[in-house]
């Protein structure tokens, strides 16, 4: 078995295949550093803490991380909290930055004898449809050579090997982009509020969510492809304090940005998640927009969904779920998308004064209050916020 990519969706793969006898191998194109060091989301979701406690996986973040259950709306109009913890279902969010979590997840699979292989990529993947599928390599010394295996797994991302490979028309992909962009940054700097923090102002969005003690990310809506660099941290800084309305609920706490990027708010979802031996989980299956901090969730979920169905069939001989995976992996992926798709388009509108724009941005506003004062509604929103 060859899994390709080494992020929450390839490690939690590898672990669970290694602990239930499977003979694995991850092919990871970065190095261990840059692994263990990018940081992107944090935001865990119940049940991905179920999942990896299930398997052992989860003593890093009890030990640092931290319980989440509150978000925090800022509008024109004032603002108000949501402790979404104490509705729905229930359940919260441990916030433990990506990397700490990928850093465990490898150790654990090296402490107990995984084998995987920085440094070394993908190129393509041929023959899913043979008994024996191959996996052109690209190894550090730059030599390409194949590695052959009973089954792919593709968790490497929506610009990996497995993607590419795909044969036209044998897979569909679903597309939306949502012509927004954030210039997303890393601040070290403690969080500014003890809640997720989404402003919606006629100048953007703006969001705070908390990383660590002494890191923050905050968010600016940004115009379409401008270029990270063209902010000065100055006018970061005032475009944030003006889109959280800092005057009315205090300044932010400010700090050095140790990272900028502009994210493209895109979502797709490739259908079916199989071709032939090549399985798709994570980025590599869907791709979601950042609003409800869905991805490494779905990412953990499907990993778990494809680690049981191939021990049952490489350890047992049923190959029940592997048929079942992709249907069972896209009815959670189409849920989640529908309510990333709702947030998306509670925190964005258009820029315009035309009536088209008025009509969508008085709609936003009345969403907004129907969250603030309706409590069936919040119970909607926590089960599906928290929910994967
Ligand atoms: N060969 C080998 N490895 C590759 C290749 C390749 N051709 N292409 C990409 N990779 C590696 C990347 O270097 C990366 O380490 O695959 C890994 C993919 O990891 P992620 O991008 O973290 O994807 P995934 O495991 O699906 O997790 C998805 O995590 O940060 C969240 O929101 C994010 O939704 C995303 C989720």
């Amino acid at each position: 078995m060859v899994i390709l990519g080494a992020g929450p969706a390839g490690l939690v793969l590898g672990n669970l295949l290694h602990r239930g006898g499977i003979d694995c191998v991850i092919l990871e194109r970065a190095s261990r550093a840059h692994v263990q060091t990018r940081a992107r989301a944090g935001f865990l979701a119940a049940n991905t803490v179920r999942i990896l406690e299930r398997h052992g996986l989860a003593e890093g973040l009890h030990r640092r991380g931290r319980a989440h259950g509150t978000c925090e709306f800022r509008t024109e109009g004032g603002g108000f909290r949501l402790d979404y913890s104490g509705l729905g279902l229930g359940e919260q969010h441990t916030v433990y930055p990506q990397q700490y979590l990928v850093t465990d997840l490898l150790t654990q699979f090296l402490d107990v004898g995984g084998r995987i292989h920085f440094d070394t990529e993908a190129v393509s993947v041929l023959g899913a449809h043979c008994a024996r599928p191959s996996v052109t390599v690209r190894a550090p010394d730059g030599r390409c050579g194949p590695w052959r295996a009973r089954y792919v797994a593709g968790c490497d991302g929506r610009h990996g090997a497995a993607r590419r490979s795909l044969p036209p028309g044998a897979v569909r992909r679903h597309h939306r982009d949502h012509g927004v962009s954030w210039l997303g940054l890393l601040v070290e700097a403690p969080p500014s509020l003890d809640a997720v923090g989404y402003a919606v102002h006629d100048r953007g969005f703006a969001g705070h969510m908390a990383r660590t003690p002494d890191v923050t990310r905050y968010y600016l809506q940004c115009e379409r492809d401008s270029p990270a660099d063209t902010w000065p941290e100055d006018r970061i800084w005032d475009e944030l304090e003006l889109r959280m309305h800092a005057a009315d609920h205090g300044p932010l706490h400010r700090g050095r940005i140790v990272q900028r990027a502009v994210v493209s708010l895109e979502s797709d979802v490739l259908e079916p998640l199989r071709h032939g031996a090549l399985f798709l989980a994570g980025d590599a299956a869907s791709v979601i927009s950042p609003s409800a901090a869905k991805g490494a969730n779905l990412a953990v979920l499907e990993a778990e969904i494809l680690a049981r169905a191939l021990i049952d069939d490489l350890g047992h001989g049923d190959g029940r779920g592997l048929a079942r995976y992709s249907a069972q992996c896209l009815a959670h992926i189409w849920r989640a998308q529908d309510f990333s798709q709702w947030m998306t388009q509670l925190l964005h509108g258009p820029s315009g004064s035309d009536g088209e724009s008025s009509f969508h941005n008085s709609l936003r506003r009345a969403r907004i209050e129907s969250l603030r004062t309706s409590r069936s509604q919040q119970d909607w929103f926590a089960e599906n916020y928290v929910g994967v």
